[in-house]
């Protein structure tokens, strides 16, 4: 073999077929180069996927979700307006009454021959575990129909006494309203009022007697425009 033979010059070994490391080398590099695509492909391919099912079991639940509060919302309406007094969905004449100090609140009024014979709206009241929501039917005279808590975050044993289920002392307000007992007696026996707490737990009960008793005065402040006859321009009806 001739001396020229065997030294071929490096650029012509590199033009010529890359050796087997030198392959191997270019496929890596060539792999890196196209990972950043795969990858953004990839995590793009995964969150279309993700945002399409998140979409569809979305869709599929809120209808139901909606449903289900909806047929809540008319239990507990049935709870604290009693049947006798309409002939209509209790639902089908809402009003958006904006008090000044109570802010906006979604009143439902009991409609019974066309005419106008109770309201039902929601008050918060403040507990020991936060915001208790109270739904309060009244009448025409500002007579309470019947009260029932709707969501708490009472300690179980001790505040959730306020629930209809657990103890019969909310369906005590039943009757009342803010001259019977008289306004200064619309408290807790700890504050002078004429309204039981429950052993060791007084803070719950204090929180809905004063939701409560908000609820009557906001009554007072709005019973014209609650009470408005439906056919008055003046009684913003919603539903
Ligand atoms: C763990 C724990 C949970 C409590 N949960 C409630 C509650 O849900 N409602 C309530 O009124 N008081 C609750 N209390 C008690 C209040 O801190 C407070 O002592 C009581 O309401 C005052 O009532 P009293 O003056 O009748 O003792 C709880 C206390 C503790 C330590």
């Amino acid at each position: 073999m001739s001396d020229e033979t065997m030294t071929a010059p490096a650029s012509d070994a590199c033009h010529s077929a890359p050796s087997a490391p030198r392959a191997a080398r270019n496929r890596v590099s060539e792999t890196l180069r196209e990972w950043p695509v795969s990858h953004g492909l990839l995590l793009g391919a995964f969150s279309l996927c993700t945002a399409l099912a998140l979409s569809v079991v979305d869709d599929v639940t809120r209808g139901s979700i909606a449903q289900r509060s909806a047929e809540d919302l008319r239990a507990s309406l049935a709870q604290v307006v009693p049947e006798e007094i309409h002939n209509e969905a209790l639902t089908a004449h809402l009003l958006d009454l904006h008090d000044p100090e109570a802010g906006p609140v979604t009143v439902y009024r009991a409609v019974k021959d066309g005419a106008v014979t109770g309201v039902a709206y929601e008050m918060t009241g403040y507990g020991y575990g936060g915001r208790i929501q109270v739904l309060m039917g009244i009448d025409t005279e500002g007579e309470l129909l019947g009260v029932r808590v709707l969501s708490h975050s009472e300690t179980p044993g001790l505040g959730d006494k306020i629930e209809v289920a657990k103890s019969d002392w909310i369906l005590g307000f039943t009757g009342l309203s803010l001259t019977d007992p008289a306004p200064a007696d619309w408290n807790v026996q700890r504050d002078g009022g004429v309204f039981d707490q429950f052993s060791g737990a007084t803070i719950t009960p204090r929180g809905v007697v004063g939701a409560i008793r908000e609820g009557l005065e906001l009554f007072e402040r709005n019973r014209a425009e609650m009470l408005a006859p439906l056919d008055d321009p003046s009684s913003e009806e919603t539903g």
